[in-house]
């Protein structure tokens, strides 16, 4: 029987660059995601916009492209005792990949919960989180944190998620009903292994100075971002998203100067904040505007810059659509 599967993208608020450190984290599930619609099979076979992959329903084997994230939950899953169950179908995804929305954690996420119902295997939500997490890490050969997975799959329709990356206790924070999200993408494509993720989180580790003072500050602005959603004040964002954006510019050194551009031309445009969201090296800027000024505002950054923008709806966690039989027939 077919079953579709979708997983959200996300923006993160703020909390950049901290996961990997046991840090907080404040992303929010959006909109834009992944759908795949599978029914069970011998192996696994998907196809994406004419582009297909097929391989044995453990994962096992070299894959190439987006089938190395395939082949890695499938791998992660059979390690955790998954029976060699396969799915046949379709991915399709309104999510753009490499623009620094959690494309490949959606990704995991909605293949990952689709492996997992073919083959009647039940995994805590948190469990399938780090299983994805592990996953991106041994498709793509980066150290990465659990930001994307958790986002995809613990978000809560008009709330971010609270992470404490340390502990990976979650409490959500209810969005002020005015505060728009607007995201801007820089079209700029970036992969995680072609950026300096990796060197970025070594120089951390090793003790570095800046890298060591952003991940502090850093922190402490999830907990002002927090306490000011809380009471509302939506004014005290914007420093925040600014002390955050130059800190990841001058301390991590994760920003572009497009990504800068950005973020000038959004608050010129009326932004109450904004700032360069996910892991830096290109990708897309998160915007802050009051609701009825989020149009002007996202119209006003596109004018001079940037390949596309949305005003971003909060979105729940990843879930499994009602069945239907009509569904995926592609
Ligand atoms: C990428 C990684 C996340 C996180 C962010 C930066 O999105 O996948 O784990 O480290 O960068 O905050």
């Amino acid at each position: 029987m077919r079953a579709s599967f979708w997983a959200p993208g996300r923006i993160n608020l703020i909390g950049e660059h901290t996961d990997y450190s046991g840090g907080l984290v404040l992303p929010v599930a959006i909109h834009l995601g992944i759908t795949m619609t599978v029914a069970p099979a011998k192996r696994i076979a998907l196809v994406s916009d004419g582009d297909s992959v097929e391989l044995p329903a453990d994962g096992c084997g070299e894959q190439r492209g987006w089938g190395r994230f395939v082949a890695a939950v499938a791998q992660e899953l059979d390690s955790l005792g998954r029976p060699a169950v396969g799915i046949e179908g379709v991915v399709v995804a309104d999510l753009p990949q490499g623009a620094g929305l959690g494309s490949s954690g959606a990704l995991e996420v909605a293949l990952a919960l689709a492996l997992c119902s073919a083959a009647g295997f039940e995994l805590e939500p948190l469990d399938v989180a780090l299983a994805c997490q592990r996953a991106e890490q041994r498709a793509v050969g980066v150290p990465t944190g659990i930001l994307d997975q958790a986002a995809s799959l613990f978000g809560c329709k008009g709330c971010g998620l609270l992470l404490d990356c340390s502990t990976l206790e979650h409490r959500w924070i209810e969005l002020p009903p005015n505060l728009a999200i607007i995201v801007v993408d820089s079209g700029k494509r970036r992969a995680l292994e072609d950026s300096g993720y990796g060197e970025r989180r070594r120089e951390l580790e090793a003790g570095d100075p800046r890298r060591m003072r952003h991940v502090t500050t850093e922190n402490a602005r999830v907990g002002a971002t927090v306490a000011a959603l809380e009471r509302h004040d939506l004014q005290a964002l914007g420093p925040l998203f600014a002390a955050s954006h130059a800190s990841l510019r001058d301390d991590y050194e994760v920003s572009t100067p497009t990504l800068d551009r950005l973020v000038e031309l959004a608050l010129n445009a009326g932004a109450l904040g904004a700032r360069l969201t996910g892991g830096g090296f290109g990708g897309s800027i998160v915007a802050l505007a009051e609701r009825n000024r989020a149009e002007a505002v996202l119209k006003g950054i596109l004018e001079h810059a940037g390949a596309q923008g949305w005003i971003v709806r909060s979105a729940g966690g990843a879930f499994r659509r009602r069945t239907s039989s009509a569904l995926g027939r592609a």
